[in-house]
């Protein structure tokens, strides 16, 4: 590969199916965390691109106001990413044809998802051990004429890593992008990622390689680029405890704190959904804001108890 041994810089932008993201500094999609208020914060801080949480092609051809929220999105995101969850390749392919999908630029696949209820309907990392059903998934979502990425663990456990077969089967299948998750299924969210296997990922495709897990920190940031040699990285957890990483990550100017931008989240946010939704997702997001702040124990209780908007944005001072 003509990138073999080359670290690639973080923040460089990034082609991906002929889409231009403004760095390879991604976001990860997150059940509970990015919608679309959350998601132009991080586009504004310079993540090169965030996803939807997952959305279950089974759910979307009910169209009921659960799928609408996770849905929803307006001009104000620049490029739209929504992340699709399944097993079947002809619910893939209903889903990415019915119109719902229209507005978003790039199709991710969750084929990564642990959860014993998702792995046993043969969705998310379940598609790790069925590769050909993986790949019509593909093939389904490319037919859509969009830019598709999937996002994979590196197999269901450490005596069946796969990563390498799957790499190739996706870009084989027509996908523009992979994200790897560094851990098995079996390591579910803990543990220091595999770094060699995501560089064998890397090294055995031609499409972008983004590199995801245990990033905590600038440096981890770096040594996830330096061990894997990946295109770029994605945040998950550290991206929704600290937004500003973006801007740290990529050399955008921005002077926000983490005060302000949750004030934000709370005016987009109310422009979009209901007021009990708000509460529910801005204390999720401060109880992460505040989650390695000393002394904040009493003050994430308060917030859990806050009944209103202008309750909460009194508790919220203490991020001030
Ligand atoms: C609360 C939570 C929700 C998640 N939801 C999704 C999801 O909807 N789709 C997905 O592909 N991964 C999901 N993930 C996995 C993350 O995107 C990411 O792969 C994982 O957290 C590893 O990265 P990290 O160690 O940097 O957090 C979720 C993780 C958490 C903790």
């Amino acid at each position: 590969m003509e990138n073999k041994g080359k670290t690639n810089k973080l923040g460089e932008e990034i082609i991906v199916g002929g889409l231009r993201l403004g760095s390879n500094v991604l976001m990860a999609p997150l059940a509970g965390y990015t919608c679309f208020p959350f998601r132009l914060m991080v586009e504004k801080l310079g993540a090169g691109a965030a996803f939807t949480e997952m959305v279950s092609v089974n759910g979307l051809k009910y169209n009921d106001r659960a799928t609408k929220k996770l849905l929803y999105t307006d001009d104000r995101e620049k490029l739209k990413c929504v992340q699709l969850l399944g097993g079947i390749p002809m619910a893939f392919e209903r889903a990415v044809k019915d119109g719902l999908l229209d507005g978003f630029d790039v199709i991710d696949i969750n084929m990564g998802c642990p959860v014993p209820n998702v792995v046993k309907a043969g969705e998310g990392s379940a598609l790790l051990t069925d590769i050909p059903r993986a790949a019509k998934i593909i093939e389904a979502c490319k037919r859509s004429g969009k830019v598709v990425s999937v996002k994979c663990r590196l197999g269901m456990n450490r005596h069946n890593i796969v990563i390498e077969e799957f790499a190739r089967m996706c870009e084989g299948s027509g996908a523009d992008m992979l994200s790897v998750h560094g851990r098995t299924r079996d390591m579910m969210y803990d543990g220091e990622p595999l770094y060699d296997y995501i560089r064998k990922a890397k090294d055995c495709v031609s499409i972008p390689v983004f590199a995801n897990g245990g990033i905590y920190s600038k440096e981890k940031a770096h040594e996830m680029m330096e061990k894997t040699g990946a295109d770029g990285i994605m945040l998950a957890r550290y991206g929704i405890e600290n937004p500003p990483i973006f801007s740290e990550l990529t050399g955008r100017e921005s002077n926000e704190t983490k005060y302000s931008l949750i004030m934000e989240q709370i005016d987009i946010a109310q422009e979009c959904y209901d007021e009990l939704f708000v509460l529910s997702y801005i204390k999720k997001l401060a109880s992460y804001f505040m989650k390695k702040l000393p002394g904040t124990k009493q003050a994430k209780q308060d917030i859990y108890k806050c009944g209103s908007i202008p309750e909460l944005r009194k508790a919220l001072s203490v991020l001030e």
